[in-house]
Parts: C-alpha cells; sequence; structure tokens
C-alpha cells in the first residue's frame, strides 16, 4: 500500500512536469514503416542506421530542453546508441529531458468492422513495460485512431479502442510509468468542424469512462488528442480562433479537471498552423483551463528539419537549427505568446 502510493506520488510529479514551465513533448517514436515511409519522401536509405543518425541529430539539437520536457523513442531506438556509445534513454535524461516509449503495436484492421481499426499490443505489456523502465523511460503513449466515415466511428470500434486504452494505462501506471493516452480522431475527410467535435467528443467520454472503470489515477496520466478541425478536404476551413474555441468547448465538456496536461499531436497539419492554433487556445481561454495545453508534435516539429537533413551529415546543423526553432515556437504557443 505505502509502495502503491509512492508509486502515484512519482506518476504525478513526473505528468506534472511534463507539462511544466510551457514546455511540451516531441514525438520521435514513429515504427520503422512510418519513418521509412518519410525518408522515402526525400530519397533517404531506409536502414536501421539512418534513423539513428536522424535521432542522434534530433536528441543533440542544442538548447532543445528549452522548450522540450520529453521525447517519446520507438522500441528500435530506445535500444540504439549515439555515435558516443550513450544509450538514447541516458542521452536524453543527461540532456534533462525526460525519456518515454511508443509501447502499441499498431492500429490493425478490426475484425467485423470494415474500414475501422484496433490498436494491438496489450499481450505481454506488463513484462515489456517492465523493461521499458529499466531503461530509463518514465512515461509510454499508445495510440487509437479514428476515421470519421458515413456511419464511422463506431460504437463498437470507440468502445474497444477505449478499452485498450484504459488496460493500457492500467498497466502503465502500475509499472510506475506516466500513460500518455492517445485517441486520435483522424482530419482526412471531408467532414465538417463541428462534426469533428462530435466525434471528439463522443470518443473522451468513453476513453474517460473506460479509464475510470479500469481505476486509472487521472492526476498520474497525459491526455493526447487531436485538435478539433473540419476535415482537410471540407470545403469550410474555419479561422485559428473558431478552431480553438471549439477546441476548447470539446476538451472542457469531456476531460476531467484532474488531468494535469493535455498534449495535442498535430496529426499533419503544418509546423507554423499547429503552432497558432495552441497559441490560440492559450490566448483566448487560459483562464478557463484546469489542465495544462500543450504539445507532443511529431510532424509539425520534424518536418523542416527532416527537409533540411535530408540523409546528408553535411547538413545536421542547420536542421538542427530548424528543429529548435518549430520548438521553441511551440514552447511560445503554451505560453500563449506565439507570433508567426
Ligand atoms: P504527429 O504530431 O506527427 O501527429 O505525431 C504525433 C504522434 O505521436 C502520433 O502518434
Amino acid at each position: 500500500m505505502e509502495c502503491h502510493k509512492v508509486n502515484m506520488q512519482t506518476l504525478e510529479a513526473t505528468a506534472k512536469m511534463m507539462v511544466a514551465d510551457g514546455k511540451g513533448l516531441l514525438a520521435i517514436d514513429e515504427s520503422t514503416e512510418t519513418c521509412n515511409k518519410r525518408f522515402a519522401k526525400w530519397g533517404i536509405p531506409q536502414t536501421a542506421e539512418s534513423h539513428r543518425l536522424y535521432r542522434e541529430l534530433i536528441v543533440n539539437t542544442p538548447g532543445l530542453s528549452e522548450s522540450i520536457s520529453g521525447a517519446i523513442l520507438y522500441d528500435e531506438t530506445i535500444r540504439q546508441e549515439m555515435n558516443d556509445r550513450i544509450p538514447f534513454a541516458e542521452a536524453l535524461a543527461a540532456r534533462g529531458i525526460i525519456p518515454g516509449i511508443k509501447v502499441d503495436l499498431g492500429a490493425k484492421e478490426m475484425a467485423a468492422f470494415p474500414g475501422e481499426k484496433v490498436t494491438e499490443g496489450l499481450d505481454g505489456l506488463r513484462a515489456r513495460l517492465a523493461e521499458y523502465a529499466q531503461m530509463g523511460a518514465r512515461f509510454a503513449k499508445w495510440r487509437a485512431v479514428f476515421a470519421i466515415g458515413d456511419r464511422t466511428p463506431s460504437h463498437g470500434c470507440v468502445e474497444a479502442n477505449a478499452h485498450a486504452l484504459a488496460r493500457y494505462a492500467a498497466l502503465c501506471q502500475e509499472a510506475g510509468l506516466v500513460p500518455v493516452v492517445e485517441p486520435e480522431v483522424l482530419m482526412e475527410g471531408s467532414h465538417t468542424l463541428d462534426m469533428c467535435s462530435e466525434v471528439t467528443e463522443r470518443v473522451l467520454r468513453s476513453v474517460f469512462r473506460e479509464l475510470y472503470a479500469q481505476r486509472v489515477k487521472l492526476e498520474g496520466m497525459i491526455l493526447k488528442p487531436n485538435m478539433v478541425l473540419p476535415g482537410v478536404t471540407c470545403p469550410v476551413q474555419e479561422s485559428v480562433e473558431e478552431v480553438a474555441d471549439a477546441t476548447v468547448g470539446c476538451l472542457l465538456r469531456s476531460v476531467p479537471a484532474a488531468v494535469p496536461g493535455v498534449v495535442f499531436l498535430s496529426g499533419g497539419q503544418s509546423g507554423e498552423l499547429a503552432s497558432a492554433r495552441l497559441n490560440a487556445m492559450n490566448v483566448r481561454h487560459k483562464s478557463r483551463l484546469p489542465w495544462e495545453l500543450s504539445f507532443s508534435f511529431g510532424r509539425a516539429i520534424q518536418e523542416p528539419a527532416l527537409e533540411i537533413w535530408h540523409g546528408n551529415q553535411a547538413n545536421v546543423i542547420p536542421a538542427q537549427k530548424a528543429l529548435y526553432h518549430r520548438a521553441k515556437c511551440d514552447r511560445a504557443a503554451h505560453r500563449g505568446e506565439y507570433s508567426a
């Protein structure tokens, strides 16, 4: 019992630290498949060594910890070493960045629900979490995806994914890792902003119902949702302010105040738009927010740096400058001080 209590205090302290001081998370946890897809776009070799070189560039960015509190690694990376033979998790910690790890095994086709996906990875998760904790990880991430279509996401798909997220979160807390709970409503499609808001609210309500049922302590977790956006091919594209208002309204209706931090995924938005929208939420609504509203961006922080790097080590310094810049913009957005 005492042990459990101390564990929870550590979890709460870590969760708070992840969103303190205007900082946010950096997602560099692309699976091998996703990383290769992004590298292929720029003709970068798709090998474990080029993944390692790219992640080394990111972790070695001077001043990164001014804006980034924690970084999410992928299984391949947490088992790799920096050029100086220091393992990645240790290198992050030495730079003042909390190491995290993606632990889901991907969103797979859901049986009996054509076109919908359920995230896998619960079997054997307790042992995997123990190993990651031993390797230095202090938080974990699990992503569920929901596509908006004619009749989707279905009740069955939402419930199955919410249940898995809650089972994962409970196992994380048992292992002393802060769960980053990521239900992502995708922005692909022609749906309206109102539809995204309705679906996001339905998903979040279901996720928190399951988290409660599985006895997850909300003070010791972080929520990583999508922003409420119109589909990319929707003819009406709302302003930055309208997106900010819709997103904050949706979260206020569905996310309990005990959660210390809400960190958005970027989901394919440009770096500038993601920063501007997060900034508008904090400028317009700061006084009504019970949780920190921050970021856990992958593409919105990395994209310019990846393009500049292009797989060429001669470009490391300008690529790091671009990465540093986007991270700094996002810290400003968390503080409501961003200007493009
Ligand atoms: P994006 O910000 O590129 O959506 O990535 C965040 C993430 O971690 C997705 O799981």
